[in-house]
């Protein structure tokens, strides 16, 4: 766009002469501001999702000084956008229940006001792909700034990471290891800064293919939130979006099919977090590419190597490790033979000028390609008659023994009995026995919760076995580990097959090859399907009813079926009158 202020999006707010503009100018006195604020200038959006109750964004309050800092450098209007933050410890059933909420309210936020481009402020899990989701489907240029992950934690002379060793050291409690004393410190040592988990969760994945897609500056996703640098990231962004206005840089042009794929060599790369797949095709559909799906996501990372030794995949280092040793840019630098280096990123220029200079300084931490963590394909899709539509392991972090498996389903029809009945010591339970949990999808959950690392029974934890086979329509953390089978579609609260299976039954699982079966003849299968009573709803009205009803399945990405179709500016302006 020629820097012609007539054509500003905002300018039909602030540029006319009518009265609806004299409301607008004479309110936004009313703040303070003067015709210097806004004549002529971009109107930037910063949707800041920090919040009390998220330990992961409270540096936020600060970091959007900065972001204004930058937007006011390069002579744009910052106004700040408070929207909700989705986070991932205090909010239940599960943030994923609120990832379409966010995603909707960003949207409208950007359409109902004068709004002509965004930076968007998430990293806890669910807020980073709900952002790019909502400004994907306004289609107004957006930058997006990643919290950074929090430090490394630390106890009785020991590095902690998040929740992976909150697993590990649970177990270790249940087992008598620990003393209760011991315990409390580890909940005051691991996490002890502002920022995102620094394990290679949900969070660090996200912020990643952010950052490979293009949407945020390179090598902005692995600073640390307490390092200065991400001061200066955050006021650079602030610098770059009023340019990228002027540019009509729109998210279409970068969020090509090509930015995609760059985007899932990444995840496989990292070792990331198996959340990354419902919400990469989450995007991508809202970004235009509505035949994306699992398939291109599992043909595309089968052969690109792990190479980032970052826990849980990894076996000692943490994202600021990562850091440390080239980050981000010094990963994707030795990839660059699969990566598509010409993407559109939202410099303005492409992944390869982006990854110029990039390099890696600690060969521990970033792999060498012949001297990967895990030789190919971390992340598996398996189909079979137990998930006619899918379902996702990380190969990863599963025992190796347990990557090719056959043991006897123990089933439970729900989380809460499950949770009776785990540490019994009559169950009826080895260490080849395969753990079924059912009703935990996205009408199920609801929200499909972080329930798919199901705890190991009590008694075998006290035999010492540290993982099993666990099959179930539910997500899990990005920092848990073990032979998890997760995101079961279709799911059994809609009467997949996974509502079929009864203790007893024979499952085998076949990760090289991708098959997940059930050893149950088809007839026996037809009886129980006839026999299948469907679960009352969870809910009768508010957000939970709509929720239910426009909810797809998590092969589908589980976007709502009215908002997965690319929007864009077309739809996008509202009359003023
Ligand atoms: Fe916020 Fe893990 S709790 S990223």
């Amino acid at each position: 766009m020629e820097r012609d202020p007539k054509k500003l999006r905002s300018h039909r707010w602030f540029g006319a002469t009518d009265l609806r503009s004299f409301g607008h100018r004479s309110r936004a006195m009313q703040m303070g501001y003067d015709a210097v604020d806004w004549a002529g200038k971009p109107v930037i959006a910063i949707i800041n999702t920090w919040s009390d109750i998220n330990p992961c964004h409270t540096h936020f309050k600060q970091r959007v000084e900065e972001v204004k800092r930058g937007v006011f450098q390069a002579g744009g209007w910052p106004l700040e956008l408070p929207a909700m933050s989705l986070s991932e410890p205090f909010q239940k059933p599960t943030t994923m229940l609120y990832r379409n909420f966010l995603a909707m309210e960003t949207e409208e936020l950007l359409r109902s006001y004068p709004i002509d481009g965004a930076v968007l402020m998430g990293g806890c899990d669910k807020t980073t792909p709900a952002l790019i989701m909502g400004a994907t489907s306004m289609g107004l240029p957006f930058v997006f700034v990643p919290a950074g992950p929090m430090l490394r934690g630390h106890w009785a002379g020991q590095t902690l990471g998040s929740g992976s060793d909150t697993w590990k050291y649970w177990d270790e409690k249940r087992a008598g290891r620990i003393t209760e004393a011991q315990w409390q410190e580890i909940e005051a040592g691991i996490a002890r800064s502002p920022g995102h988990c620094m394990t290679m969760g949900t969070a660090s994945t996200m912020t990643a293919i952010a950052e490979a897609l293009g949407v945020s500056l390179p090598g902005a996703s692995s600073i640390p939130a307490a390092d200065s640098s991400h001061s200066r990231m955050a006021a650079a962004s602030g610098r770059r979006i009023v340019e990228m206005v002027w540019e009509d840089l729109r998210p279409e042009r970068i969020l090509t099919r090509k930015a995609f794929a760059n985007a899932v060599t990444v995840t496989m790369a990292m070792g990331g977090s198996t959340n990354a797949l419902v919400h990469l095709i989450a995007m991508a559909r809202r970004a235009g590419h509505a035949s994306f799906g699992l398939d291109d996501i599992d043909h595309a990372g089968a052969a690109v190597p792990v190479l980032a030794n970052i826990r849980p995949s990894g076996d000692r280092y943490l994202m600021e490790d990562f850091y440390y040793a080239g980050g981000l840019r010094g990963l994707m630098s030795r990839l660059k033979h699969i990566l598509h280096l010409d993407a559109l990123t939202l410099t303005g220029r492409n992944l390869g000028a982006a990854l110029e200079g990039a390099a890696v300084y600690d060969d521990d931490v970033i792999r060498p390609l012949d001297h990967p963590v895990y030789e190919r394909g971390a992340l598996a899709v398996l189909r079979g008659n137990l998930a006619p539509d899918g379902a996702v392991t990380k190969l990863s972090a599963a025992a190796p023994h347990l990557r090719r498996h056959s043991g006897t389903a123990l089933a439970f029809e729900s989380y809460a009995e499950l949770k009776a009945n785990i540490d019994r010591d009559d169950l009826d339970v080895t260490p080849d026995t395969v753990l079924v949990l059912k009703n935990a999808g996205p009408q199920g959950g609801p929200g499909m919760p972080e329930w798919g690392m199901l705890p190991i029974p009590g008694k075998l934890v006290k035999a010492g076995v540290r993982d099993l086979v666990r099959i179930s329509d539910a997500r899990m953390s990005g920092t848990s580990y073990g032979a998890c089978i997760l995101h079961v579609a279709p799911e059994a609260f809609v009467g997949g097959p996974l509502a079929l299976v009864r203790t007893g039954d024979r499952i085998s699982v076949d990760g090289p090859n991708r098959k997940l079966t059930l050893e149950v003849p088809e007839d026996e299968l037809a009886r129980r399907r006839q026999a299948w009573i469907p679960p009352e709803p969870h809910y009768q009205r508010g957000y939970g009813a709509l929720f239910a009803r426009h909810i797809r399945q998590a092969n589908d990405g589980c976007d709502f079926d009215l908002l997965e179709t690319q929007a864009g500016p077309a739809v996008a302006e509202p009359a003023i009158f």
